[in-house]
């Protein structure tokens, strides 16, 4: 398959919008921007478009994806049920990198919800790609626009090298705000449980769910709630260690060099900083073929703990 590689601008937008509606209505696929990583498009509500992710992405049959959607009519027609704790979040995070769990209706596909009961939802506040679902008339199942396994996209380009031949179509906007893929939560009567962190952080989401509780997902059954959380992830190809300081991390650099390593150092900066180049950064050490990527640790609170988690995944193999 050939791959339509576009560069959005500011005079090509609307032509490049109608475009890429009408590869997703007509069960296409297509990659998008959106402010937290670029995701991989199809018309959700057709199963033989969402197959065409897994295929792309050598994505497991059993890690669902995530609904993007535009309006709260969307979400309606999607869901079984909306409780007043989910009302709470989308009024004060919506649009925006929250992904949400509703019960699913009948009109979404297994291959969607990978055979739980569930749908993940999540409404963007990129202008491209609110207006991309807009015009598309459909909500569009995306995960993020990567090989599986490799670390997420979060420019054209990355999307460009991991998916060419595999996909109808790229939008190139340019660097993602974000960064980080978005939190993800499941919503009980009195509980939230963050099962993926991301922006919106715990802290973020307890002054908004007050009373009600606010957890992260620890144990085996709460994430096996969430299938993603189990297969490996966001792995760049050298290996990656951590340190809690300058001092570790540069007696460690000389080791390595004295063994001869080629060594790549992950730059220490705020944790927006950090979260918006961590993916970018990866990808280029990799390509620059480093055999070790050293990186210093952030405090786990606020964005730290999302970038953490990345930073922990990523080392992990
Ligand atoms: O920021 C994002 O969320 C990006 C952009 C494109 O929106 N998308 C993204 O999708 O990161 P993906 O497919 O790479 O990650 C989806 C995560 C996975 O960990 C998956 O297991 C979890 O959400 N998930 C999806 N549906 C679920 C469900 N019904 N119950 C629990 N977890 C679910
Ligand atoms: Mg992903």
């Amino acid at each position: 398959m050939k791959t339509l590689l576009l560069k959005l601008s500011k005079e090509n937008e609307r032509e490049v919008l109608e475009k890429t509606a009408k590869i997703i209505k007509s069960g296409g696929t297509a990659v998008f921007p959106t402010e937290t990583v670029y995701g991989l498009g199809v018309d959700a509500l057709n199963p033989d478009a969402v197959k065409k992710i897994f295929e792309a992405k050598g994505r497991p049959a059993d890690n669902p994806v995530i609904v993007h959607v535009a309006s709260k009519e969307q979400l309606k027609d999607i869901t079984k049920e909306i409780l007043p704790l989910h009302e709470k979040l989308m009024a004060k995070f919506w649009p925006g990198p929250l992904t949400l769990i509703f019960k699913k209706n009948k009109k979404v596909p297994d291959v969607t919800s990978g055979g739980l009961d569930t749908v993940a939802v999540r409404m963007p506040a990129y202008s491209f790609a609110k207006d991309l679902i807009k015009k598309s008339g459909v909500p569009i199942a995306a995960p993020s626009a990567n090989i599986s396994g490799s670390p997420s996209a979060t420019a054209g380009e990355h999307a460009f090298a991991d998916l060419e031949g595999k996909v109808d179509m790229i939008i190139d906007a340019g660097f993602s705000d974000i960064g980080l893929e978005s939190t993800v939560v499941k919503v009980e009567k009195d509980l939230v449980l963050i099962l993926r962190p991301g922006a919106v952080t715990k802290e973020m989401l307890e002054d908004v769910a007050y009373p009600s509780v606010v957890l992260f997902a620890e144990n085996e059954s709460d994430l096996r709630a969430s299938p993603g959380t189990k297969y490996k992830h966001y792995t760049p190809k050298a290996r990656l260690e951590i340190f809690d300081n300058k001092e570790e991390l540069e007696k460690r650099k000389a080791e390595l060099e004295k063994e001869n390593k080629k060594v790549g150092i992950l730059e220490k900066t705020n944790p927006e900083e950090a979260s918006k180049n961590l993916y970018r950064h990866l990808r280029e050490l990799d390509r620059g073929g480093v055999d070790v990527i050293l990186a210093q640790s952030y405090p786990e609170e606020g964005l730290g703990v999302a970038l953490m988690d990345r930073l922990y995944r990523a080392a992990s193999r």
